[in-house]
């Protein structure tokens, strides 16, 4: 090297290393942006870097997308909910979006975006790993749009099946809800992206949501409710939770200091922050020192409480500054450890829709549940001549439930006119995946024919032409309004008895958010619940008809018989309530009496209650047979553990999933779900499985200890097709024994 050269190079390294001690002793101006201190260590560093009207201004969000006379926020993506970053601190915004069941969407904008089944689909699978990559999907989708907060992880418990949202939550059942929304949510946040989980807690219907209060004592919901969000809060470790609308025992979920502060950030040590649903918050104070850590869509509320109001409460001292420093950490550290604060998503990129459509058809095929199947109706012949497909646009898409958790691929077809519901005046909306062209892939051969049901004697003329007839059944269900009842609504029941009058070969195919009444039942050989089957549905149906999958779903809730067995047998009449957040202050309070069933939901209430249902939790046929045998129970690293033996004794190959459900020969409570497995086996093959339970599951809550106990006696295991049916047991005497909250 030249001298000259050397020079230079001497000196630049002289400088380089000057500016490196320079800057080794100058503290950073920014060091929360250091990585190799801790997310706790980096959070407070900015807490005390911040003034409080930063502080304050972290702690109310606005709809993120123009709202009854609202423009949109600058900066949101049209989308649920914004709430500005504070660029002198390198804090991004918040962009969150609706995401239960896909990318939602405002009808106005859509992105484009691949819908999921709905939930109940996810739930039916009993598949924990086929939830996860849903989530993770959504989340990949949401993230090239630029979002980071994910409104996602429906837990609630399904109490009464007429419920206007059933169709996001996953089930009746605190476990199977828990395992399956925890799943959920951890494929959300797999993706760096920030997952909730809501709505926190006893929100069970839509009627009233608002205005009515969930009276409920601790233990039945400790065991049910509360256990199903434990759960999904320990698997998916949700780095945010949202309040419900509704009260609980008289108290908003928003200031129910007995549910926030007691519950979830004492007991269950929950580290994440609490956002109130949209409207949802009622108070300054009351709100902050009962745990609230953000009030979220401000717009709808007549404060916001958390803007000006509490900066004027932590002025006067009635809310701790440490309180309000909590509440910001709560939301920083989460920025922090989700990674949205050192990798912020930015709009850009494209996502490959053929594959996220691919997860949709998976989880619906995993998700149909075949409910009736006489003289092996199903699968369909492919070498059929006249089918007849019937039903409301089943030659153009599939039903999808309506409200926030609205997903609209592209291609959609809006249904304007139809009843909207009373806070979401969205139209019903077909998702573009059309059953008729699926079943005419299946047989290029055959005549496959359509009629949309309207005209009955037209239809039941075609019927009589048919080999078969393919009927398709919907009941369209929306946040804000509940089912008047279980029977299908419109002209369909008697469109079904007629047509299966016509031509016995009549299969039902239901596109439901929930259970319904079925006086046809007996007049037809097969019946399949699909659910809202989401952007792939018309395939995955098609692909259970002509029996390319096994039908592998489950039911996650109970279908009655009619609401005279259920422990409501009316929902109030939804006329003379609101729904509306911006009304929860002004419409007429009335509560709702959960004690009557108490930790005794859906299956567990018909078990008490000696009331055999039309289908049973857990039920769901396949085109193979099973046989459970062999149930053994041991303790094993201190978890009690069943062990059995399932063997495919058909023909098909085939998917079952066998349920072990707990009792105690003390009776300490009805008959529970405790585990399940999903096998599958090729005809003729045997695998043992294990299934480990979680204690909770052989516990009571006791209030007056404040946790689970377990009490010495023999507790009994059956393993079992579904809530009901028979299986091999097996028994377990355990000791008394304390749990923690
Ligand atoms: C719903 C939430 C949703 C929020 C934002 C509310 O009406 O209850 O589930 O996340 O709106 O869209």
């Amino acid at each position: 090297m030249p001298l000259r050269s050397l020079i230079f190079a001497w000196t630049g390294l002289l400088l380089a290393s000057a500016s490196a001690a320079e800057s080794a002793q100058q503290p950073s101006p920014r060091p929360w942006t250091s990585r190799s201190i801790s997310a706790d260590q980096r959070a407070h560093l900015l807490v005390a870097a911040m003034t409080l009207d930063e502080k304050i201004a972290l702690l109310h969000t606005k709809i993120g997308t123009p709202f009854q006379g609202h423009p949109k926020p600058d900066g949101a993506l049209n989308s649920a909910g914004y709430g500005p970053g504070i660029a002198r601190l390198g804090i991004p915004p918040l962009e969150e979006t609706d995401a239960g069941l896909g990318l939602a969407n405002p009808v106005s904008q859509p992105f484009d975006a691949t819908a999921l089944p709905c939930g109940l689909a996810i739930g039916a699978s009993f598949d924990p790993a086929l939830a996860r990559s849903g989530g993770a999907m959504i989340a990949a989708e949401a993230k090239i749009h630029g979002f980071n907060v994910m409104l996602a992880g429906g837990a609630n418990l399904i109490r009464d099946p007429r419920n206007g949202r059933n169709f996001e939550y996953v089930s009746e059942d605190p476990l199977l809800t828990g395992v399956v929304a925890g799943a959920m949510i951890a494929g959300v946040q797999s993706q760096g992206l920030i997952s909730t989980v809501k709505h926190f807690a006893v929100n069970a219907q839509e009627t009233g949501r608002v205005v009515l209060s969930s009276d409920i004592g601790e233990a039945a919901a400790r065991e049910a409710d509360l256990l199903a969000f434990e759960i999904a809060i320990e698997r998916g470790a949700p780095f945010s939770v949202m309040t419900g609308y509704n009260r609980i025992n008289s108290e908003f979920a928003a200031q129910n200091a007995f549910l926030i502060n007691r519950v979830l950030k004492q007991d269950w040590h929950f580290k994440g922050w609490v956002m109130s649903d949209w409207g949802g918050t009622h108070s300054t104070e009351a709100s902050a020192l009962a745990g609230l850590d953000q009030e979220s869509g401000d717009d709808l509320d007549p404060g916001p409480y958390f803007a000006g109001p509490l900066k004027a409460a932590v002025e006067a001292g009635r809310v701790p500054q440490a309180r309000i420093d909590d509440m910001v950490f709560r939301i920083l550290r989460a920025e922090i450890q989700a990674g949205i604060f050192d990798h912020p998503p930015s709009p850009g990129g494209t996502f490959d829709a053929a594959a996220d459509a691919e997860v949709a058809e998976k989880i619906e095929r995993q998700g149909i549940v075949l409910l009736k199947n006489d003289r092996a109706m199903l699968p369909l012949d492919p070498t059929l001549k006249r089918v007849l497909v019937i039903g409301e646009h089943a030659d153009f898409g599939v039903l999808s439930g309506g409200g926030s958790s609205q997903v609209v691929p592209l291609g959609a077809l809006r249904m304007e006119g139809d009843p909207p519901g009373r806070f979401f005046g969205k139209p019903k909306l077909y998702d573009p995946s059309s059953p008729l062209e699926a079943v005419k892939r299946e047989l290029p051969d055959a005549t496959v024919s359509f009629v949309d049901g309207h005209d009955i004697p037209a239809a039941t003329r075609a019927a009589r032409d048919a080999d078969v007839v393919l009927i398709f059944a919907e009941q369209w269900m929306n946040e804000s309004r509940d089912a008047p009842s279980l029977a299908l609504p419109k002209n369909q029941e008697p469109l079904i008895a007629a047509v299966a009058a016509a031509n016995p070969k009549t299969v039902v195919i239901l596109e439901t958010g929930g259970p319904v009444t079925m006086p046809w039942l007996s007049a037809v050989p097969a019946v399949l619940e699909a659910w809202y089957p989401g952007s792939r549905g018309g395939e995955a149906i098609a692909a259970i008809l002509f029996g390319h999958a096994d039908p592998s779903g489950r039911l996650p809730l109970t279908f009655p018989r009619g609401e005279n067995q259920l422990p409501r047998s009316v929902i109030r009449d939804a006329d003379s309530t609101t729904a509306n957040p911006g009304e929860a202050l002004k419409g007429a309070m009335f509560g709702i009496d959960y004690n009557i069933e108490g930790a005794d939901v859906g299956y567990k209430w018909f078990a008490r209650t000696h009331q055999p249902p039309l289908f049973p939790f857990g039920f769901g046929l396949s085109y193979t047979h099973f046989t459970t045998s062999a149930a053994r129970v041991r303790r094993d690293r201190g978890r009690v553990t069943v062990q059995f033996r399932v063997t495919n004794t058909g023909s098909r190959d085939g998917i079952d999933t066998p349920q072990v459900y707990v009792e105690s020969t003390k009776n300490l409570f009805t008959r529970r779900l405790a585990g399940w497995s999903r096998v599958s086996l090729e005809p003729g093959k045997s695998r043992t499985v294990s299934v480990s339970i979680d204690p909770r599951l052989l516990a009571r809550f006791d209030v007056k200890r404040h946790g689970w106990h377990i009490t010495r006696g023999i507790y009994v295991f059956s393993v079992r097709p579904d809530a009901t049916g028979a299986g091999p047991e097996t028994g377990i005497r355990l000791g008394d024994r304390n749990l923690p909250p």
